[in-house]
């Protein structure tokens, strides 16, 4: 078996960290059983470019239990947990072609690793594995049955395919269920990304200003625990609708450059490009801690940091200190990657439950189903199935409509008594 990864001898950690998150993803583990007996994936290849995570190895442990054959990489260069990448690899068998803080070369070469198994499923973090297929490898594409994406920039760079007609295979848009964007991009980023600055820093974030640049629902989940950690939070936006819902729910909101000159923390969350850019170094505040948790390294124009500055320096894991030539220091965290899964282990598996449960029950479905070539949503009673099992899960149980709700509920003619 073909696989690349850091170090073998990481298994026995790797395997305790499979474990431990194992426990918090019963909605999951109830797919895998389910899997286990039904065999939907027999003679067939399932590709994953996904964050190589202890939550992601229970997904692959779940598709394998299925009768998938799967192969994994990284959906990002910095985000490889290197000891559960050894355990899939040792006590499962499973090919992984990953390494935190491989080189972009490595990362590519690591796609295309997964492509050479021929999948007949792409499984996408990103859409990196898509991109590379419909660039390189246009002659695997009839192959594929379909595809699945995590993420809010992949299903946007998805749709811009589809609407050029350059997609050539359905893509079920896992980050567009319910169960997905409500609780792992709002909860899980919000919780996960806070970690990852204070695992970098450990600064107080109490009595701190800190931006948030987006109000999607990463940055609401991202405003809404740095106020609870007590900083002092404020929200920008290019969005009038949700600046106003920023503003409403108690944010300061203003312009970038306005907001650098008091931030003393600030973390993009957009899915955009230089959104900390030259404009906004130049008024940013001494000491600023810049951090970004949106997919790609893009959102801090780090090209044009490096022109404006004298000196880079690595102060500690994940923290670089940036010199400025007007004698400034601005603190860069995971070299503008997200900043939850560079320098944190991303969300908790608990989060990461409902999410993978979208992404193995739509692996299944795009097989199952004829679709087009355009990106598609999970069917709503798959979405509510997730959400009652996690429920279920949690010990929560919930009012049914009666009878007479469910008449109220459908008529019109009852109005004014
Ligand atoms: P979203 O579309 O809900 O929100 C993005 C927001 O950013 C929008 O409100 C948009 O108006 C705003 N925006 C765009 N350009 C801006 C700019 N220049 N300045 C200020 N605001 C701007 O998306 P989302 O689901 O919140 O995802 C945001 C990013 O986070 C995406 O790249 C997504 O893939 C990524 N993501 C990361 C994680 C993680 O683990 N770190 C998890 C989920 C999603
Ligand atoms: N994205 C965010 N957190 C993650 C995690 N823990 N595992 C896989 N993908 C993630």
């Amino acid at each position: 078996m073909k696989y690349d990864i850091k170090d073998a001898n990481l298994a026995v950690q790797g395997m305790i960290k499979i474990e431990w998150a194992k426990k918090d993803m019963p909605v999951l583990s109830g797919i895998l059983a389910d899997f286990k007996k039904r065999k939907p994936f027999k003679n067939i290849t399932i590709g994953a470019c996904l964050h190589v995570t202890a939550e992601t190895a229970n997904l692959m442990i779940a598709l394998k239990e299925g009768g998938a054959k799967v192969g994994l990489c990284a959906s990002n260069p910095l985000s490889t947990q290197d000891d559960v990448a050894a355990a899939l690899v040792k006590n499962f068998n499973i090919p992984v072609f990953a390494k935190k803080g491989e080189s972009k070369k490595e990362y590519f070469s690591h796609l295309r690793a997964v492509l050479d198994m021929h999948p007949d499923i792409t499984m996408d973090d990103g859409a990196d594995l898509v991109g590379e297929l419909h660039s390189n490898r246009l002659s695997q594409a009839k192959k594929i049955l379909g595809g699945t994406e995590e993420t809010t920039t992949g299903v946007s760079r998805l749709k811009s395919m589809a609407k050029e007609g350059a997609l050539l295979f359905p893509v079920i848009a896992v980050n567009d269920s319910m169960t997905k964007h409500f609780f792992d991009n709002r909860y899980g980023t919000g919780q996960s990304t806070i970690d990852g600055i204070i695992r970098a820093t450990n600064k107080l974030l109490a009595g701190s200003v800190f931006v948030v640049a987006g109000y999607g629902w990463c940055g609401k989940g991202l405003a809404m625990r740095a106020r609870g950690m007590g900083a002092n939070v404020i929200v920008t936006e290019i969005d009038s609708v949700k600046a106003i819902e920023a503003l409403m729910d108690g944010f300061r909101v203003m312009p970038m450059t306005e907001a650098a000159k008091n931030a003393d923390f600030i973390c993009t969350v957009t899915g955009n490009v230089n959104v900390v850019g030259a404009d906004v170094f130049k008024t940013i505040k001494d000491g600023c801690v810049i951090s970004n948790s949106g997919h790609f390294d893009v959102e801090i124009d780090l090209v044009g940091l490096n022109k404006i500055s004298k000196n880079k320096k690595e102060l500690r894991n994940f923290v670089e200190a940036y010199t400025l030539k007007n004698g400034k220091t601005i603190f860069v965290l995971a070299g503008g990657r997200l900043v939850n899964l560079g320098s944190a282990e991303g969300h908790p598996a608990s989060v990461m439950d409902m999410s993978f449960a979208n992404q193995a029950l739509a692996a299944e479905y795009v097989i199952k189903n004829k679709l087009d070539n355009s990106v598609h949503v999970l069917p709503e009673a798959i979405d509510r199935k997730i959400a009652t099992l996690k429920l279920k899960s949690l010990g929560i149980k919930i009012d049914s409509l009666t009878k007479r709700q469910q008449e109220y509920m459908s008529g019109w003619k009852e109005g004014t008594l």
